[in-house]
This record gives C-alpha cells, structure tokens and sequence, in this order.
C-alpha cells in the first residue's frame, strides 16, 4: 500500500467530523503529493482548521480515515505525529519564556538529545531569521516573528509534512510577505510537503502548486489555481447600467438574441451590473456596446479583467469569500477551543 502510493504524502478518504449537529467537515477525499504546496482555501467556519486538526491526530474523524506520510492516522497517530510539524491558528507559543526555550521544550518532546537540540535550534531559527531574538522573552516580538519562531518550532524534529493552519492570519501586506517568503523557500529548498489552509485568495493563488476549495465541509473545486480560473471560460466583463431596468433588459435580450456568440460562456445580473464571461473579452466589448446602443440603453462604465480565485469560488458557490477584517484576532483564539476538545 504504500509502495502503491509512494508520490503521496497525505490521502484522505471520505473524512468527516460531526458535532453533535454540526457537519463540521462532510466526506473529504483529498490527496497531496509529496513536495507539493498544497493549499485549503475557504471561508470562516468551512472545516479548515477541523481537516487539519484530524490528519495531525488532535481530533478524531467521526468517519474515513487518512494516510499521512504512509502511516494511518487512526491505527498509527505516533509514526504520524513524528513525520509532521504543525503551526497552529492561534498562538501557542509561551510568552514568558524565550524563543530558544519555547524551540528547547518541543524539542524535548520528540526526544532529542541536548547536542541535537542545540544544534537544530540553530539551523531553524536561522532558516526565519530569528537568530538575533533567540534569547529575548516572546512577548516581546511582533505578531510576524512569532509566526516564524512557530514555524521554526514545528520544524524542529524534521518533519517531512508541515501543516500551517492560516499562517498570515491578521498580519499587515509586508509581514504576510515576508511570511510567504519563508513558505517558499521551506517548500523549495528543503523540500518539506506543505498543506495550508488560508481564506486569503491571493495567497492561495501566489503560493500554492494545487488547491482545494472547501465550503460548508466540502471540497467544491480543486486544481493549481491557473486549470481553476481557466474552467470559467475566459476574461470577466462587467457592465455597469445606470438602473436595473437597463441591465435587465440587456440580459434578456443578450439571451435571446446572442446565443450564437461562441466567445460568451457566461451572463449573470446583481443589480445594476452584468456578468459576462467571455473567450475573448477584447472582441466581445464592442458587440455588447453596440447592443446596447441598438436597445438604447446607457452603460455607465464597462470593464474587462482576467478571472480571480474570487471568481471560481463565487461561480461555485454563489457567494464571494468574505474577508474578515476586525474579527481575525478573535478566530485566532478560537482555535484553542478545538485544541481543547482534542482526545
Ligand atoms: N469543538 C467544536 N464544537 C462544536 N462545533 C465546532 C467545534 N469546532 C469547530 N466547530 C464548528 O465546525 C465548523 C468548522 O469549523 P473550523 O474551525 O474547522 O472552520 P475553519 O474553516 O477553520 O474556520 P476559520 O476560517 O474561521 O478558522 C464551524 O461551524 C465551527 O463552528
Ligand atoms: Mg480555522
């Protein structure tokens, strides 16, 4: 068996977790390759962290089961522990003592010795750069260098898997940057398999080799993000009409009337403005201009861009990704309820 799937690192099969009567994740079959970033993109409350939380054995599926790393996560949870590091979504780092200590403690509970320890101490925090901070207490670094020194610290035992559970959750543009870096070049030059989950869409999109989009427990879409913008079928136009009259009448008679168009896949109206996913935007624009000239309607403003992550998740869902701005810090602590609840 895992001779037979010795390219993957993680394989999922129908996982899902039940509380009481929330269907927290709901039959997930996922498999990530070895050296792969893999990427879990979703919105609040879609199952991330609980998905995470089953294949790093701190909670238990109540159906499926996964093989991480060749190892079953039911049947095998200490050979799983031992090939991953994990990097929560909350903090848990101990704020009162230093970065070297809180590297010293986990490394003593994977049994390293106290030369290997102070060697891999070393080596991982000169990987996020964190050597120069190594002896300050932790309360005294920024949001961004405790998301490294937790990176560092789940890399201490050599994991072959990294799981990182929203890595630049409330982090300013140039820390997440700089955060991204890090992930990259672990990925890259250390060859450590990576999953993330994220429901930051440009994230997703810069960083990862493959996602998959999950939503209310599900996977609803999964590919490298280029195969799942492409599956929209072209550049996105807007037309913006100055009432909803105007855009309702474009659409019904661009329906009507347009069908033959080969380069159209795609017209949805949301009050004043049209939706047109066209194979050639360029060429469709001044069709529609023309239409809406014949029918003498008035188009405010017209505009053409290539798809986003945003728009593969609303063509699945019919709901954009909402980004939570104020409220991060608050589902950064969530997450020690679900470490709470672990078996
Ligand atoms: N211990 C728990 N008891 C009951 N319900 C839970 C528990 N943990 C999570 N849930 C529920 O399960 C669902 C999935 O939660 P989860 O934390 O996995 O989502 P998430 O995708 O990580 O969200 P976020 O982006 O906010 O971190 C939510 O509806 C959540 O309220
Ligand atoms: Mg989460």
């Amino acid at each position: 068996m895992e001779q037979e799937h010795s390219d993957e690192a993680i394989r999922t099969e129908g996982i899902s977790k039940h509380y009481e009567q929330v269907k927290a994740v709901r039959g997930i079959n996922i498999t990530v390759n070895k050296g792969e970033l893999f990427g879990l993109l979703g919105p609040n409350g879609a199952g991330k962290s609980t998905l995470i939380g089953i294949l790093a054995t701190m909670l238990r599926p109540t159906e499926g089961t996964a093989r991480v790393w060749g190892h079953d996560i039911r049947n095998e949870p200490t050979e799983v522990r031992m090939s991953i590091g994990v990097v929560f979504q909350g903090t848990t780092l101990d704020q009162k003592l230093t970065g070297r200590e809180n590297l010293d403690i986990h490394g003593r509970l994977y049994g390293l010795g106290k030369k290997e320890r102070h060697k891999r101490i070393h080596e991982v925090l000169k990987l996020v750069e964190l050597n120069d901070w190594a002896d300050e207490v932790v309360q005294k670094y920024s949001g961004g260098m405790m998301r490294r020194l937790e990176i560092a610290r789940g890399l201490m035992h050599h994991p072959n898997v990294l799981f990182l559970d929203e890595p630049t959750l409330g982090l300013d543009p140039q820390t997440r940057n700089h955060i991204w870096e890090y992930i990259k070049k672990l990925n890259q030059e250390k060859n450590i398999t990576m999953i993330l989950t994220t429901h930051y869409m440009e994230e997703a999109d810069m960083l990862c080799n493959r996602i998959a989009i999950i939503d209310h427990g599900e996977i609803i879409a999964e590919g490298t993000p280029q195969e799942l913008k492409a599956e929209l079928g072209g550049d996105i136009i807007t037309l913006n009409f100055s009432n909803e009259d105007e855009a309702t009448k474009m659409v019904e008679h661009y329906k009507n009337h347009n069908n033959h168009n080969p380069d159209t896949n795609e017209i949805s109206t949301t009050g004043t403005s049209i939706r047109i996913t066209a194979t050639d935007g360029e060429r469709t624009i001044p069709e529609l201009m023309k239409i809406s000239t014949d029918l003498n309607l008035h188009i405010e403003s017209v505009s053409l861009r290539k798809p986003t992550l945003d728009d593969v998740f609303l063509h699945h869902t019919g709901k954009n990704i909402r980004y939570s701005g104020p409220d991060d810090r608050k589902r950064r602590r969530g997450i020690r309820r679900m470490s709470r609840n672990a078996r």
